[in-house]
């Protein structure tokens, strides 16, 4: 049986993976400047890891959220902990857009309403209202276009007021950085005028973490640089260093009850026990301290790159912006570097999403490529 055709590939087969490299079939070896978009978080293979899955599977894998399991709870006092983020609640889940899916759905059970404001650029999944707070019209289908979505300028303030004026709006999803996107941020003014301006019409704020969370940019959260409280924090790729795993965090002023949300698979034991792991080691190994440092000498060291627009975004979720398409320079970087990098919405952007473990010596190989390529 063929394989549904959706995925332009890379002609490489990884077959095995430690650290920030990755192995093929022939035992090449890749340098993982791109995580898998975003998701390996404490390196491939970190012992820690595979230990905590490797003892949780053979001792219980999986049962549904119809017994108690002390692993979720665990999870969410660490997550505490880890982020500061005092008094939230957690729902587990399984991906980014699913995460999504129960902020989105959550934030209209809470306010009874069902606009959603959402932003240029922004991206939040590909299943029912998150593709369609999503802003790309080639992934969103006619069954999709049903929800009532209004798309404003990222930074608009003055829009943002006019739409939720209108009384009728029960949130307004962000990511504060964007990351498929191309790494666009806006200004604290409008983060923390979003906020302001939520509380005062009733309207959640959902900051999707999806991809900027769980120490990314050096702080736990990207929206902790700002002074805003979100009412929803959805929450994924990093969380499982590549186990499936997502959920949101949750005010306490929205109430749960039986039933309001739901799941067979979300807060199993093993995507507890790696989630578990991988906050330990960020943790143990002062990954958020490593975030920060590697993103300086990645920003001093890009002051060397000729034909250079921007550097983008923050910690390691970061952005290289020229003034012509990158398509090709990836594909040098992949075939004759061996070294993966990735791509956003904007074509002129090479996007940088290591492992949080990564070092300095791996920056240098990779801006020696790519200086190479572009003189
Ligand atoms: C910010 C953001 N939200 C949501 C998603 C969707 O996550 P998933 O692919 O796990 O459904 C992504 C994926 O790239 C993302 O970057």
């Amino acid at each position: 049986m063929p394989l549904f055709n959706v995925y332009p590939l890379y002609d490489v087969t990884p077959v095995s993976a430690k650290g920030v490299y990755i192995y093929d079939e022939n035992n090449v070896e890749y340098l993982d400047l791109y995580g898998g978009h975003a998701v390996i978080s404490i390196g491939h293979g970190h012992p820690k890891y595979v230990d905590a899955i490797t003892n949780q599977v053979a001792k219980l894998g999986f049962y549904s959220n119809a017994i108690q399991n002390p692993l979720q709870k665990q999870l969410a006092d660490t997550i505490e902990a880890l982020s500061g983020c005092e008094k939230y609640e957690l729902f587990l889940c399984n991906s980014g857009a699913e995460a999504n899916e129960n902020a989105l759905k959550l934030a209209s059970f809470h306010t009874n309403k069902k606009k959603v404001v959402a932003f240029k650029n922004g991206f939040h999944g590909r299943t029912s209202a998150a593709v369609a707070v999503t802003d790309n019209s080639k992934i969103i289908a006619p069954i999709n276009a049903q929800q009532e979505v209004e798309i404003l300028e990222l930074g608009d303030l003055l829009g943002l007021e006019k739409a939720l004026s209108k009384n009728d709006v029960c949130a307004v999803i962000i990511e504060i950085i964007q990351g498929v996107g191309g790494l666009d941020e806006s200004t604290a003014e409008f983060y923390e005028g979003a906020d302001a301006l939520c509380k005062k019409y009733n309207t959640c704020f959902i900051a999707d973490e999806v991809q900027s969370g769980f120490g990314r940019t050096g702080d736990f959260f990207a929206f902790q640089k700002y002074k805003i409280s979100p009412d929803i924090i959805p929450i994924a790729k990093g969380m499982g260093n590549g186990f499936p795993i997502g959920g949101i965090l949750i005010h306490p002023s929205i109430k749960a009850s039986f039933g309001l949300l739901g799941t067979t698979f979300g807060g199993n034991h093993l995507a507890c026990v790696a989630s578990l792991a991988v906050l330990k080691v960020i943790e143990e190994e002062n990954l958020m301290e490593n975030v920060k440092e590697i993103s300086g000498y990645f920003m001093e060291k890009a002051k060397e790159v000729p034909k250079l627009k921007k550097v983008k975004g923050r910690g390691l979720m970061l952005g290289l912006e020229f003034n012509f398409p990158i398509a090709d320079i990836r594909k040098k970087l992949i075939y004759t570097h061996k070294i993966f990098t990735g791509s956003a919405k904007n074509p002129n952007v090479i996007r940088i999403l290591p492992s949080l473990t990564v070092k300095k010596e791996h920056i240098d190989l990779f801006f020696k490529a790519l200086i190479k390529e572009l003189n």
